[in-house]
């Protein structure tokens, strides 16, 4: 069992912290944010994670999992120390790596033993050199330091699970010693690891990213074709899925990528190629099919509503997806602002996000129930596909909307049950009539 540091409490450092505790290791999760360590001391989470709650406490119970902000010691009392602080984007798109070098800056000032370095954020390509020459250089004790990129991939929502559970840890070194500790580490989740060199670690990450935001725009794009031809996307994707190749993950059509690290990933992707001389073409078109998304979901609600002015619209759904509270990049945000500027009147429920959104859209009003939203609503859209929202009683619904209008982009119902049903029903890339 080892002694390990996490730099960062964020979605993957709390995560990935927590669950190296629980696989049976020390570990000291460190912030700057003295508010947030706070949190985590007095038992709770600073995010919304499902299942993560439960496992931080019975780490901190069991003496095997520490928040502090004492950047130092933690360092000098760990052998593995992961580098999970934030990459956030430029006003160019480039991600913004002070904070990386910060942490290991600070690492090699106060290390006197041999540490293991680990690039946990998702970083761009030749970050590793970078992190190998800050340790070299601010090198007082003369200490061995190795460095590994170790990129992660759980997903929000799911998180505790994708970590346990993983298709692969991928372990980018090449020092030997250092190989053999992370394989050790990883070897309680009895997975696949591969072993690569350094710089294929860090492209993998932003490969993989890129390549799920690209299946996402290839199948929204296919989307559009169906909804001129009045084919059915679902079908499609169903169909293309089915080949092992191809996959069903990641072909649901709707209002696009959003969250995190989709938009800000592919973006530092393209940015990354353009600086080594390399057009990434195919991403910024898949940028664009992103963007278009949204706006053709407005135009959808425009042409079924025509006046926007003074119509009360239902809102359902707010996070980027389901089982996150995490509202950044979310769809809702830019169609709610949309509806605002023509005048309509929002309303609008979110099972987790409601605390977030209130501080990004304003002037909407807070329901504190989906069919608080439904009551005398003249159209209801759907922004995330929460399962709640899939449960509806639609008689109920219906009967209690003042104009049985839905506007689906997350497709989560049938079409043709949806008229039976009386209701005027849109979606995305099939037959709604
Ligand atoms: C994503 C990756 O899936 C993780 O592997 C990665 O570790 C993480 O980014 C990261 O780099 O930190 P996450 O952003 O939590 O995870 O969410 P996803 O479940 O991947 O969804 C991303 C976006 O794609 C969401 O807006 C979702 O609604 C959208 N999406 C997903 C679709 O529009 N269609 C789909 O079929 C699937």
């Amino acid at each position: 069992m080892k002694n390990v540091a996490v730099l960062g409490t964020g979605y993957v450092g709390l995560v990935s912290g927590t669950c190296f505790a629980e696989i049976g290791n020390t570990v000291y999760c460190v912030d700057i944010d003295k508010e947030k360590i706070d949190i985590l001391n007095s038992g709770k989470l600073p995010i919304y994670e499902p299942g993560l709650d439960a496992l931080v406490k019975k780490n901190v119970d069991a003496g095997r999992l520490f928040f502090t902000t004492d950047f130092d010691d933690a360092v000098k009392k760990s052998d593995i120390i992961f580098i999970c602080v934030g990459t956030p984007p430029r006003e160019n798109g480039e991600a913004d790596l002070s904070y990386v070098e910060n942490a290991a800056r600070r690492i090699a000032e106060v290390s006197t033993t041999p540490k293991i370095v680990v690039e946990k954020s998702t970083v761009p390509v030749e970050t590793g050199a970078r992190i190998r020459q800050v340790l070299e250089q601010y090198n007082p004790h003369n200490v061995k330091f190795s460095v590994v990129s170790n990129p992660e991939f759980l997903r929000e929502g799911t998180a505790v699970e994708d970590f346990l559970k993983p298709d692969r840890v991928v372990i980018g070194t090449d020092d030997l010693e250092a190989r053999r500790q992370l394989q050790e580490l990883y070897a309680p989740l009895n997975c696949k690891i591969l072993f690569t060199d350094i710089k294929s670690s860090e492209i993998i990450k932003h490969a993989s990213n890129s390549f799920l935001a690209t299946k996402i725009s290839f199948i929204n794009a296919v989307a559009n074709i169906c909804e001129k031809t009045g084919a059915d996307i679902e079908m499609v994707a169903e169909g293309m899925g089915l080949d092992r190749r191809i996959g069903r993950n990641f072909l649901n059509a709707g209002l696009g990528y959003g969250g995190f690290c989709f938009p800000k990933d592919v973006d530092a992707f393209i940015n990354i190629s353009r600086k080594i001389g390399y057009d990434f073409r195919l991403l910024q078109e898949v940028q664009n099919i992103n963007r278009e998304r949204r706006e053709m979901f407005v135009e959808k609600v425009g042409e079924a509503l025509w006046i926007l002015k003074g119509k009360k619209i239902g809102v359902l759904g707010l996070a980027f997806k389901p089982n996150t509270d995490d509202m950044r990049f979310a769809p809702s945000e830019t169609i709610i602002n949309y509806l605002q500027k023509q005048g309509a009147r929002v309303r609008a429920f979110d099972p987790a996000a409601m605390a977030r959104a209130k501080k990004v859209l304003n002037g909407i009003e807070y329901c504190d129930s989906a069919m608080e939203v439904v009551k005398d609503a003249e159209a209801l859209l759907i922004l995330t596909e929460w399962d709640e929202f899939k449960g509806l009683d639609l008689d109920k619904v219906k009967s209690e909307m003042k104009n049985p209008l839905i506007i689906d982009g997350r497709n989560l119902f049938d079409p043709v049950q949806m008229k039976e049903k009386g209701f005027r029903y849109v979606c995305l890339g099939r037959n709604c009539n």
